[in-house]
């Protein structure tokens, strides 16, 4: 049996105080995410039960139970509060997936400082607009990563400690830096929470969009509601289940059912820090015996790539139920995870601006391979007209989908930008500034973004940033930047760039401008193409029309050009 049962009965009785009644909690208690994932569990009963099952790179384990997850998080919140961090300060999370970082998040939460967390591969200049928006106090980090945060540390005077977690005791630790081996440290017992409320701050995660830096979103405890009955609905988590999400915290997935939605619901969760491949994720699951699977298209495409060969070679039996999120799922993906694993993925639509899915398909639904579902229970989701943001009257309408706000995981600011957090509502409604139509059963079918935005393998990049890291390097004089199609990706980077005079198009060229974004960026905002032209199409005002180039590279038409540069 699954936990959901109708959709209609669940939609009609739906209160969020039934989250509230199972989590124990009334309005007006304190509420804190990281007791609530450890000493909550323990309490009820399940302190032995294992909490985190880690797998690294070379196939080494490590586990922790719901009472070393108590204790490690506590250790972790100790030492902060040792050197002077105090609730709702920024605390960065910026290391690969090893269980520091998933503890070290429970315990920047249980001293009420808001956990910063950012995607390991970073470049220096991605992680100091980051670290500067948010006046970040202090990172965790591990000594690989160490180098990218020396080489800003002059520019960051807010930064008074980088913790690093595997230091080499024999090596020096340089300017502002600590060393801290949780291994090591004495493990603390009895710990004193800090009485962080609904609205505390919690978590920062960064988002990208089409212009200006990145926004970082501010979310705050009562976010638990959402995340802990949501992952318990639609990821169907049972007791005895195995939870396998692959998500990295550095992005929302990761920590929303990454870490708060499995734990808070007291489930087993493993985690593989590694590459991927097909046989490795298959042995994984095989291993394991993971029974719920929460993951992304771009993953799921690349699995299909890799032949139902492989999948043949591991018994996977213990696959129960399937989930995905981030970009849209094709149906083929979903016909063919039917047919290989024997169950479809489940869609889930949502943004780091939620907290929580929004829209989604249920383990007892009909399913429409290709449709993101319904909202779910409490979520009052609509497409709206683009000109009047009013419902649609028929259904099978293209139009941009709205929400009502008030649910408890949804954002509560852009830290710093009150102003642009404003804008995202419209006529009552927040707009997340996707395209979608609504079919006549109310089914939501995924058009497209509304922005320039590129989603690449379910991570969202902002133009803008890698316009403005090309301008950087001494060989670009301008630059345009868009979505490519790509099979696996659905989206890819590509870059169009006019050249300085004196400079040449030539192959080394290209890998120079691509390895610069890389290092300054990250991997995934690297252009994988990048197209050397004379000039760029730009409006009569000198604005760059993104819109030609991105048209001309899905093979769609241009449209109204009348604002166009005359030659
Ligand atoms: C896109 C990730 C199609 C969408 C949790 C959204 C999706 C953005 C889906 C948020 C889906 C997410 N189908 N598109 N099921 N889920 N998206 O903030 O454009 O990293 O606005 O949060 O990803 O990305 P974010």
């Amino acid at each position: 049996m699954s936990h959901f049962g109708s959709y209609d009965e669940r939609v009609k009785n739906f209160d969020w105080k039934i989250s509230e009644n199972e989590l124990g909690y009334k309005e007006g208690d304190p509420i804190n995410i990281g007791w609530y994932c450890t000493d909550r569990i323990c309490e009820m009963g399940k302190a032995d039960k294992p909490a985190l099952i880690w797998e690294g790179p070379t196939g080494n384990e490590k586990r922790y139970t719901y009472n070393d997850l108590r204790l490690t998080s506590n250790t972790i919140g100790s030492f902060l509060r040792s050197l002077g961090i105090k609730n709702e300060d920024r605390v960065c999370l910026f290391m690969d997936k090893i269980p520091e970082l998933y503890l070290g998040f429970l315990g920047i939460l249980k001293i009420g400082a808001i956990a910063q967390p950012l995607f390991s591969a970073f470049g220096d200049e991605s992680l100091f607009i980051r670290l500067e928006n948010a006046q970040t106090k202090a990172i965790i980090t591990q000594k690989k990563h160490a180098p990218k945060i020396r080489k800003i540390i002059d520019k960051m005077p807010w930064l008074e400690h980088i913790i690093i977690v595997d230091q080499d005791p024999a090596k020096p630790l340089q300017e502002r830096e600590v060393s801290f081996n949780l291994d090591e440290a004495p493990k603390v017992e009895t710990f004193d929470i800090f009485p962080t409320y609904a609205e505390s701050p919690s978590v920062l995660h960064y988002t990208s969009g089409t212009t200006g830096q990145p926004k970082g979103v501010k979310h705050v405890h009562a976010s638990l509601i959402s995340q802990y009955l949501t992952a318990k609905w639609v990821l169907d988590l049972h007791d005895d289940d195995i939870y396998w999400c692959t998500a990295d915290p550095g992005w929302v997935t990761g920590t929303s059912y990454g870490i708060i939605g499995a734990f808070s619901n007291g489930v087993t969760q493993c985690i593989l820090d590694a590459g991927f491949s097909a046989d490795n994720w298959y042995r994984f699951i095989e291993k394991h015996k993971v029974s719920v699977w929460y993951s992304a298209p771009t993953a799921i495409r690349s699995l299909m790539k890799a032949g139902d060969d492989v999948v043949k070679r591991y018994n996977l039996s213990s696959l129960r139920h399937l989930a995905s999120v981030g970009e849209p799922l094709n149906s083929e993906a979903v016909i063919w995870s039917e047919k290989v694993f024997g169950k479809p993925f489940l869609d889930t639509y949502w943004q780091t601006e939620t907290g929580c899915m929004v829209i989604t398909n249920f383990p007892d639904m009909k399913i429409k391979p290709g449709s993101m579902g319904k909202g779910f229970p409490g979520i009052i989701a609509t497409v709206v007209d683009p000109e009047t943001y009013e419902p649609f009257e028929e259904s099978g309408k293209m139009g941009l989908i709205a929400i009502k706000p008030g649910w408890p995981s949804m954002m509560r600011t852009y830290w710093n930008n009150e102003e642009t957090y404003q804008k995202k509502f419209v006529n009552g409604w927040y707009i997340p500034g996707d395209r979608s139509s609504i079919d006549n059963e109310g089914y939501f079918w995924f058009v497209g973004r509304d922005d320039d935005v590129i989603n690449t393998g379910g991570h969202l990049v902002s133009p803008f940033e890698v316009e403005s890291a090309l301008l950087e390097h001494e060989a670009v004089a301008e630059s345009a930047v868009v979505a490519k199609p790509d099979f696996v990706n659905m989206e890819v980077v590509k870059a169009f760039v006019t050249l300085k005079p004196g400079f040449t198009a030539s192959k080394e060229l290209d890998l120079q401008i691509m390895n610069f974004v890389r290092k300054k960026l990250s991997p995934l905002a690297m252009p994988q193409e990048i197209e050397f032209v004379e000039t760029l199409p730009k409006t009569r005002s000198g604005k760059i029309m993104r819109r030609i180039l991105h048209a001309k590279e899905w093979g769609e038409e241009i449209g109204d050009t009348s604002t166009l540069e005359e030659d």
